[in-house]
């Protein structure tokens, strides 16, 4: 269990370690019966066998999603990237061991958590409002603080701060209402957790903090311990996606990943986890490409691969500035435009598109994700249909001018360079194209095909500057409309 936390104890509180023994107990009991651990054995083997159709429907509305929000919050959004009056190099939450805050200094910022400006429908309302389909919130990061009400552990926002309400449960509750997926990232990595501890022998301080060392003979409580969190998550806050990180330590291995994700999909057979609760991904790619990992999807991170994983389904995360937690001087913002021309660019490749934001610790999403969220809004209401539920181009190679996605009878054309001449060119058209017009106010457009070449006449400028998407209607499947 986790160190306890030495934080004002309420009533309440104060009667956790009791309600907390009577749950582990509760936990134990159900975990050794022997029937409930034959079926779960049978259902787990049945997750590793599953069938193309099977996993087909489990991830529809997934590959259908395209773009959701990832939330980095935690209680270090109250340094917010200083530390004793000096700015930290670094991501923000990563601010303990960026700066080696000893854990009697870090256990300082949760009484100062008092999100009294956290409004979880305003939150739901900004991704919905994008065009987002779900939500990725930090259960748990690697300083190990739940953002949930664990009875595994103090060191939650329920008993360790002076706000003491479940922002989980909230956010959760507002996702279900607005037709929004909730989904929670929980980190394998734990900084407070009693049973790891730092690697002194690392070269830099960091490195001592991110290849945290298990202790000898500890593992087996530290994987139950996760386990509680994990069946809290799953069965109070009925989440679609687990998305892990941390898993690179070196005390963790595939093996650990492949019983985990058996165990969670047990609980949960629709369950869509990611592949960092394994050992699937290489580097910042995302995926390795042997395959034969635990996990349902690659995560590249803060990149975008050139040709997307085919064959595979994957999600890049990114973060629109530089940093996943709030950094109070942070201002190196992507603008808007490219924000939608990486939907875009990540759609026409296959993949999902994970946008961070990072909350301040008064609870307010910064002012200036909310206006590029806008304005990704207004692109994704006229222009939505030629995002979700799309496929890859079926051209081998990018366009000059743009992006394509498709999905049957239809091909659509992303335009980022807008031509000069007045003509969008295409060569290696592999079926006849009905029609074309714009897709925002579907006003005709004259294409001319001859062959496998197109050539369709444009409005002098570019009615959408970000991207303006113009429509084909073609005969047939667009996976054949384009020879590769
Ligand atoms: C990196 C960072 C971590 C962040 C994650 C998101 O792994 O270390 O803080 O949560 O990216 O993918």
């Amino acid at each position: 269990m986790n160190s306890p936390f030495p934080a004002s104890s309420t009533g309440r509180a104060r009667l956790r370690p009791l309600a907390v023994l009577l749950a582990v107990f509760a936990a134990g009991a159900v975990a050794v019966s022997a029937p409930a651990r034959a079926q779960n054995a049978d259902r787990a083997r049945d997750f590793l066998s599953e069938s193309r159709p099977q996993r087909d429907s489990r991830m529809k509305w997934w590959r259908d999603a395209r773009f959701g929000m990832f939330i980095h919050w935690g209680v270090y959004s109250v340094p917010a990237g200083v530390y004793q009056g000096k700015a930290v190099p670094g991501i923000g939450e990563w601010i303990q061991a960026n700066a080696a805050i000893p854990a009697e200094e870090y256990q300082k910022f949760p009484p100062q958590f008092n999100p009294v400006e956290f409004n979880a429908k305003e939150w739901v309302r900004i991704a919905k409002d994008a065009g987002m389909k779900y939500i990725v919130i930090t259960s748990k990061h690697h300083d190990g603080f739940a953002l949930f009400d664990s009875k595994a552990t103090y060191w939650d926002i329920v008993d360790a701060t002076p706000y003491g309400r479940d922002v989980l449960q909230a956010l959760s509750r507002e996702c279900k209402k607005a037709g929004i997926k909730f989904c929670v990232y929980y980190s394998i990595l734990d900084w407070r957790h009693s049973a790891q501890r730092r690697d002194l022998q690392s070269q830099s301080g960091v490195g001592s903090y991110a290849s945290n060392l298990m202790k000898e003979g500890r593992k087996a409580e530290y994987v139950e311990f996760m386990k509680t969190q994990l069946r809290e998550l799953l069965e109070n806050y009925d989440p679609a996606v687990l998305w892990f990180d941390g898993e690179w330590v070196n005390w963790w291995t595939e093996a650990d990943g492949k019983n985990l994700y058996s165990y969670l999909r047990s609980l949960k057979p629709d369950l869509i986890v990611n592949n960092r609760i394994g050992k699937g991904r290489k580097g910042m790619e995302g995926l390795s490409k042997e395959g034969g990992y635990a996990g349902d999807f690659g995560t590249p991170e803060q990149q975008i691969p050139p040709t997307g994983l085919p064959g595979v389904d994957w999600e890049s995360c990114m973060t629109m500035n530089d940093t996943w937690g709030f950094k109070s001087d942070d201002q190196n913002w992507k603008s808007s435009t490219t924000l939608i021309r990486n939907l875009v660019d990540i759609a026409s490749k296959g993949g999902n598109f994970l946008l961070n934001v990072g909350p301040t610790a008064q609870g307010k999403i910064p002012a200036p994700s909310v206006e590029r969220l806008a304005d990704v809004g207004r692109w994704t209401k006229v222009n939505g249909e030629a995002i979700y539920g799309t496929h890859a181009s079926p051209f081998a190679q990018q366009l000059p001018w743009g992006r394509v996605t498709s999905r049957k009878g239809k091909l659509y054309l992303h335009v980022f360079d807008w031509p000069k001449d007045g003509k969008l060119t295409i060569s290696g058209m592999g079926s006849r194209v009905k029609k074309a017009y714009l897709l925002a106010d579907h006003s005709r457009l004259t294409a001319s095909q001859t062959g496998q070449d197109l050539s369709i006449t444009l409005p002098a400028a570019a009615p959408d500057p970000a991207v303006t998407v113009i429509v084909l209607d073609v005969d047939g499947d667009p996976s054949a409309s384009a020879s590769r």
